[in-house]
Parts: C-alpha cells; sequence; structure tokens
C-alpha cells in the first residue's frame, strides 16, 4: 500500500477535523486542533490514495518529545496505518535529536496502549481523573519511551 507523509498546515485544518471527529468519542474542538500548529509543534499527516487517512500533533523542545494527539480515520483503523505514522513520527524527532517520549493515554484506550507498547513505551505514572468530560472522568496513563 503507498503511503506518503506530510507536515500539515491550516489549508488542511478541515480534513484533520472531520478525521478528529470521526476517530474520538471525545474530540477536540476545532479552535484546540486549529491553535495546536506554529513552531513549538511538531505534526504529520498520512496520505493514502492521496487522501489524507490519520494525523498526529506533537511538540518537540530540545530532546523530548509529547505526543498530544494522534488518529487514523475509523474507515482505515486496523490497517497498519497507525502504526506507520507512529513510526513516522518516532524517525523523525528521533532525527531531530529526540531521546524521550512522552504521552498520556486513556486508561480505557486498550488499542492505543497496545500500540504505544508495541513501539517501546512503557507506563511510568497515573493521573487520576485526568479527562473531564461534563460529569465523566477517566485516569490517564503517562507513558514513555528512550531512544533504543
Ligand atoms: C490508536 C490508532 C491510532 C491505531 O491505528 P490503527 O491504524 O487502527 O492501528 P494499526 O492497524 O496500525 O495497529 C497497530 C497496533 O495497534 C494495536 N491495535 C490495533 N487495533 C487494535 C484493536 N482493535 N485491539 C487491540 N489492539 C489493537 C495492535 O498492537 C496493533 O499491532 P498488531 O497488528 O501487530 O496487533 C487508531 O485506532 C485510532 O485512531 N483510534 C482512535 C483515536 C485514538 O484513540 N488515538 C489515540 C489516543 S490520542
Amino acid at each position: 500500500m503507498k503511503i506518503e507523509f506530510i507536515v500539515p498546515d491550516k489549508t488542511h485544518l478541515q480534513a484533520l477535523f472531520d478525521i478528529e471527529c470521526r476517530a474520538h468519542q471525545y474530540p477536540w474542538s476545532h479552535h484546540l486542533l486549529s491553535s495546536n500548529f506554529g513552531n513549538r509543534y511538531f505534526n504529520g499527516a498520512i496520505l493514502y490514495q492521496q487522501q489524507i487517512i490519520g494525523f498526529y500533533i506533537a511538540d518537540l523542545l530540545l530532546d523530548e518529545s509529547t505526543l498530544l494527539n494522534i488518529c487514523i480515520d475509523p474507515a482505515w483503523q486496523g490497517h497498519g496505518f497507525g502504526q506507520q505514522l507512529l513510526e513516522h513520527y518516532l524517525q523523525q524527532t528521533a532525527a531531530r535529536g529526540c531521546m524521550q517520549w512522552w504521552l498520556e493515554v486513556r486508561a480505557s484506550n486498550i488499542t492505543a496502549q497496545n500500540l504505544y507498547q508495541k513501539m517501546g513505551y512503557h507506563e511510568v505514572g497515573l493521573r487520576k481523573n485526568y479527562y473531564q468530560n461534563g460529569n465523566v472522568s477517566e485516569d490517564a496513563f503517562v507513558m514513555q519511551r528512550f531512544q533504543d
């Protein structure tokens, strides 16, 4: 399957937001997604058949990067695209000197946890009730990965 990676900009915002809304139970708002572009962010998107099918939002500060969001359009999940996108993120940030990677993941999100573990992340902490949605709260696992 021929895929490409691009650095998304504001012209891709609507395509990313559409995927965001389809992929997440609690999607970021358009405003929040829109605010995650610019110098302090390190973002990427995956194209298949000339269409964006997923993206990530991260930051990169010196030798540390935090993955803030990653998603694949539900129509394309389970085909290895998420793993390829995460590998791309890890390679691109490593090439810029990253040695340590961080993320938070919902305690219930076993799919994402499996992917992160497969890519070398380890659980290092728990943030109680980190995610708040109305009356519903959920814990977050903090995961960390070191350069091999
Ligand atoms: C998490 C996500 C990015 C994974 O992308 P994907 O393209 O579906 O995943 P892949 O097909 O590349 O699978 C890679 C690995 O993820 C895990 N995985 C994928 N689907 C899974 C499932 N249904 N159940 C359990 N683990 C699963 C497995 O470890 C898999 O490796 P394997 O095929 O060797 O078993 C995608 O499911 C998604 O966008 N989910 C909604 C948004 C989200 O939760 N993002 C993460 C938190 S911000």
